[in-house]
């Protein structure tokens, strides 16, 4: 299918991870908010449903792009699919990511290196890709998701928080390069949150949120745009996860050591 959306109104907003949780919840937040659409994620049936229905509740056009963007080429292919549909972005968000707990030394080099490409190699891509426009325009967005777990370095999840360390470092300096254009780059870091990112037999996703120390994905979305459009450079959405944030850098290394040693998510020590 081809298609051109021009850039009238609040513009087109690109949104990876669309067809569930926070993503989700981000690109109806956008669509609210009057903006065209293209979604992104790699499976057919869910992302192309999400932009059916999402276009349909709005009144906006939604662009649905199924895409493995855990490959090396997926930025390149995913920039050039968007200029062939004669698309351009207004608003880009780096939002696509997947989870996983264990030690360093047990992850499966395959499932390591799906994440490292998904959440640092093309998210940063497609900044390199997307911004040139925004900086030629002297207009646009960028919200980059990163993850309370960038505030500490934990054990049993070194690969993930170490990733979502990436971004947040690089939200920062992107965001330094681009407000002389006009540009903002805003880094969206939620806390636990009551998505499909974790495996439920591990993590108690219903009894979290039943609790309420997780946040539903709508109100973690609706804290995230409005950091976005007022220019925040960073934004820790709930008073839990700024109380944690918090926690994090002040918590001595000794009570590490001892999470390292009791944590259910690590191999007994000794073992
Ligand atoms: N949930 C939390 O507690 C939490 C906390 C901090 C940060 N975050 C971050 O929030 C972001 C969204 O996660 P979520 O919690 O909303 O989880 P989610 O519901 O599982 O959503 C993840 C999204 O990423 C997409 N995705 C995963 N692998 C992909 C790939 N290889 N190619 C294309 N798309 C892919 C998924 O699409 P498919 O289903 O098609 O694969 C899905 O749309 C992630 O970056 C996550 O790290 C989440």
């Amino acid at each position: 299918m081809t298609s051109s959306i021009r850039p009238v109104g609040p513009g087109v907003a690109l949104v990876t991870g669309a067809c569930s949780g926070i993503g989700r919840a981000l690109a109806e937040g956008l669509a609210e908010r009057g903006h065209d659409l293209v979604l992104v994620s790699q499976r057919e049936g869910p992302i192309g449903e999400a932009a059916r229905e999402i276009a349909a509740a709005h009144g906006v056009r939604a662009h649905a792009i199924t895409l493995d963007l855990a490959r090396p080429e997926a930025a390149g292919e995913l920039y050039a699919e968007v200029l062939r549909r004669g698309i351009e972005i207004d608003v880009l968000v780096n939002n696509a990511g997947v989870f996983f707990f264990g030690e360093v030394a047990d992850a499966d080099p395959d499932r390591a290196n799906a994440m490292l490409q998904l959440h640092v190699v093309t998210p940063s891509l497609l900044c390199t890709l997307f911004t040139r426009g925004m900086r030629a325009r002297r207009r646009g967005r960028v919200l980059i998701v990163s993850s309370l777990s960038a505030w500490r370095d934990i054990p049993g999840i070194a690969y993930y928080g170490s990733s979502k360390k990436y971004l947040r470092g690089f939200a920062r300096a992107l965001r330094s390069e681009l407000s002389v254009y006009g540009v903002t780059v805003t880094c969206l870091a939620p806390g636990a949150t009551a998505t499909a990112l974790y495996d439920p037999s591990v993590v108690p996703v219903d009894l979290g949120k039943r609790l309420g120390v997780m946040m539903a994905p709508r109100d973690v979305a609706r804290a995230g745009l409005e950091a976005l459009f007022a220019g925040e450079a960073e934004h820790l959405p709930g008073g839990l996860t700024r109380a944690m944030a918090l926690g994090a850098v002040l918590v001595p290394e000794r009570v590490i050591g001892l999470l390292r040693r009791h944590a259910p998510w690590l191999r007994p020590v000794g073992r």
